[in-house]
């Protein structure tokens, strides 16, 4: 069964907390990423476990191998559950990652990796020197050297998730944003996809903010969006 987590994506440490208090049972998984954590630190991570949930801490690291190990532990004594680095950082660096994470056992957050950032098309990647493939050819590869240097899952757009996870271990995390119930505003998202299609593609985690938290109601869209998940595994 595919899990929601919420994008928490507001600055300060008492909106988070408000926003968490007013989803309350629906939602048990938050999104923290660099706008809330550059600015509350690990305070607000700690706030967001104190209120029982789990923390995906989306921070993207990407930097030389010991300091990556380092950033990763530093993630694993805040008790989050996921994090993430770039598969660009090649596979020392993934593997340094994975390795910090394990040494918290049971309790080890698992390292996502992302693959090409949705924003970057072709040109973009030529002139960071990425000359000879396309963007999905280049997810393909960032996806496979990502797990085989030791990653648990990927983040990756919902046209992408369908490819990526038939393609790769069962086991794999796919984590989805970009999604869009029927009828909700798309906003600055360009390619989504509704909960029910990033499911059966393969999604085990929807990434999902705006929907939600500015929504009138954001209990009922969040129960809206855990129905359409729900239907799929039916
Ligand atoms: O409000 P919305 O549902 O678009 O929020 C999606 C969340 O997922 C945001 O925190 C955004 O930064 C993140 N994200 C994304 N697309 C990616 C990677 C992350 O929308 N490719």
């Amino acid at each position: 069964m595919a899990e929601l987590i919420v994008a928490l994506d507001v600055q300060t440490r008492e909106e988070a907390v408000a926003k968490i208090k007013d989803i309350g049972d629906a939602v048990g998984f938050y999104k923290i990423g660099l706008e809330l954590f550059t600015a509350e630190g690990p305070d607000v991570v700690k706030a967001v476990k104190d209120l029982g949930k789990k923390v995906f801490l989306d921070l993207k690291f990407h930097d030389i191998p010991r300091t990556v190990e380092r950033a990763v532990r530093s993630g694993g004594k805040l008790g989050v559950d996921l994090m993430t680095i770039h598969s660009i950082g090649g596979n020392a660096m993934i593997k340094a990652a994975a390795d910090a994470a394990a040494e918290f056992g049971e309790a080890a957050p698992k390292i996502l990796a992302v693959t090409v950032l949705t924003s970057l098309d072709e040109a973009d990647l030529k002139d960071v020197g990425i000359l000879s493939r396309t963007p999905a050819e280049q997810v393909r590869s960032a996806a496979y050297l990502a797990v085989a240097s030791g990653a648990n899952g990927l983040v990756c757009s919902p046209k992408e998730v369908g490819v990526l996870s038939k393609s790769l271990r069962a086991g794999t995390i796919f984590v989805t944003p970009g999604v869009r119930p029927v009828g909700a505003a798309v906003g600055d998202q360009k390619r989504v996809a509704t909960p029910a299609d990033a499911v059966r593609d393969g999604a085990t985690h929807l990434v999902v903010g705006r929907p939600i938290l500015a929504a009138a109601d954001p209990v009922a869209a969040a129960r809206a969006i855990l129905d359409e998940m729900a239907s799929v595994a039916l």
